[in-house]
């Protein structure tokens, strides 16, 4: 079998910067936050951190307005924080993936501020300008087009109208923003995870969306149309074509793309002869239904769909998503640990997943998200998947020593790192074991899925890889179950009770419970 890529057999760790660790009191995450919280992530056994941007910005979208791709925002820290915290993470076998915001500008990039200044200037065409606005809508409410007073023409802004979308046909930009790839690899990070891939290239006809006719109220305006037109056109996978190739100049480097599309579609990103993403994020599992059922079915779907040769990944959460803890509830929390850390392919956590955090509720002179600043009330905010990492049980959870910059959970007296790692049987224990059960039986990562099956709640799928048979069985159902078997043992179980139990002939779940067994052969 051929040697895995060290992105094929990760675990990666995705941090949102401002709520990991602050360092200098001023209640928002930083690098040497990051740096001085690794000895964890090592001792976690995750792989690789994907950090959330730490360019300089003026953080209307907290980092993803990008004002110069090529400097770190002092907020986070320097140029100098950045490069010592990189070779620590190279010190101690990880890796560091960046976020890489190429859809869009902030309106305050100096690239922005020439364009805007003249219909005349040479990097007019480097946005997009119109005479008249079509019907494209943000995704942040509103009008996707904002009128320009000092040139009388409007430009484009999938998000906010302070994150001017990029002319990706216009050579030049493609040129610079390759560049700047190019800087951070000979920098020496080991990949990127791509913002918004899917709307990078829109239709050069402007052509407006059709209705949508699913449109239900309460849904967010933007889903009144149908992205027909301006996401996911044809002409976005030469550009990811070529955006691979520069990732590719340098050895051993990871390209990974922010896709929301039905899975047929997001397959195509992979591109054609897998010269597209290596990676084309998978995040089928936060999106479907908690039930034995329809887990078997996106497992299935997605691995059918799968080009030949490419290489699966899945996802439970990010920075975007409401926490899993809080969608599947505290007991499913572990359950879904467990699926996650058994599914072959590359995997992705977000910060806190491994205590179970959930959502912390909001007041609304707590929101900071402009998402729901701009559309109050139907639950578009992302602050309560982005409160701060609970470190301990003190005040501040040991996060900051100042006030954090958004509320802590009311739990973090006893949800917090230090308690956990008190407790044996504690999910963060359970993370630590799947992860290590992953380094120690490679069949999980890269064997061959089959038999995924559900019956009566129970979740059932085996892998395969040379005299290895590694079988899972989740109870998400909701009640026990006695479940018929060949032999084995048990090689780890969501309650940390049962390793190495013998299991012959049946075996018994309980609710919300999960088992990984090596089969006898
Ligand atoms: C996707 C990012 O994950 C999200 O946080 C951000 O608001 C939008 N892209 C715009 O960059």
């Amino acid at each position: 079998m051929q040697k895995l890529a060290w992105w094929q057999h990760s675990v990666i760790y995705e941090i949102y910067p401002r709520s990991f660790q602050d360092t200098n009191g001023d209640g928002v995450g930083d690098l040497r936050g990051i740096l001085e919280r690794l000895d964890y992530l090592a001792q976690l056994g995750v792989d690789a951190i994907w950090i959330s941007p730490i360019y300089p910005s003026p953080m209307a979208d907290f980092g993803y307005d990008v004002a110069d791709y090529c400097g770190i925002d002092p907020l986070f820290g320097t140029m100098e924080d950045f490069d010592r915290l990189l070779e620590e993470v190279h010190r101690r076998g990880l890796k560091m993936i960046l976020d890489f915001v190429p859809n869009h500008s902030s309106d305050q990039h100096p690239w922005f501020l020439e364009s805007r200044s003249s219909r005349k200037n040479q990097k007019r065409d480097w946005y997009l300008w119109r005479d008249r606005p079509n019907n494209w809508l943000s995704h942040f409410g509103g009008s996707g087009w904002q009128l320009d007073k000092t040139t009388s023409q409007y430009y484009y802004h999938a998000f906010l109208k302070q994150q001017p979308d990029l002319n990706w046909r216009n050579p030049a930009v493609k040129a610079v923003m390759f560049d700047v790839l190019r800087f951070w690899l000979r920098r020496g990070v080991d990949g990127f995870r791509v913002d918004v891939m899917w709307l990078m290239i829109k239709d050069d006809q402007f052509r407006d969306n059709p209705l949508n006719p699913g449109y239900r109220m309460g849904q967010s305006s933007n889903s009144r149309l149908l992205p027909i037109y301006d996401s996911d056109r044809p002409e976005i996978h030469d550009l990811v074509a070529e955006m691979r190739a520069v990732v590719d100049e340098f050895p051993d480097r990871v390209l990974i793309g922010e896709i929301y599309l039905p899975v047929q579609q997001l397959m195509t990103y992979y591109g054609s002869d897998l010269k597209g993403a290596n990676l084309p994020f998978n995040f089928q599992l936060l999106q479907c239904a908690w039930s034995a059922e329809a887990v078997a079915q996106v497992i299935s779907d997605y691995q059918a769909a799968l080009p030949d040769g490419a290489w699966p990944n899945w996802v439970l959460g990010n920075h975007d998503k409401a926490r899993i803890a809080t969608t599947v509830g505290a007991r499913q929390s572990r359950v879904a640990a467990m699926l996650l850390l058994t599914l072959p392919g590359t995997l992705t956590l977000y910060y806190g997943e491994e205590l179970g955090m959930t959502n912390v509720p909001i007041l609304p002179e707590q929101v900071q998200d402009p998402a729901e600043k701009n559309e109050p009330g139907l639950g578009l905010g992302r602050d309560p998947q982005r409160a701060p990492m609970p470190w301990d049980s003190s005040l501040a959870a040991g996060f900051t020593s100042g006030l954090p910059w958004l509320p802590l959970g009311d739990d973090h007296a006893s949800v917090n790192v230090a308690a956990l790692e008190k407790d044996p049987r504690s999910i963060l224990h359970l993370y630590r074991r799947l992860i290590d059960l992953r380094r120690c039986h490679r069949t999980l990562v890269s064997g061959r899925l089959q038999s995924v099956s559900a019956d009566n709640g129970v979740l059932r799928y085996q892998s395969q890889r040379e005299e290895e048979h590694i079988l899972v069985l989740l109870n998400m159902g909701q009640d026990p179950e006695r479940i018929t078997i060949e032999s084995g043992s048990v090689l780890a179980s969501t309650h940390l009770d049962r390793e190495g139990q013998k299991v012959s002939g049946t075996v018994d779940l309980e609710v919300a419970e999960g088992i990984v067994i090596s089969l006898d052969m």
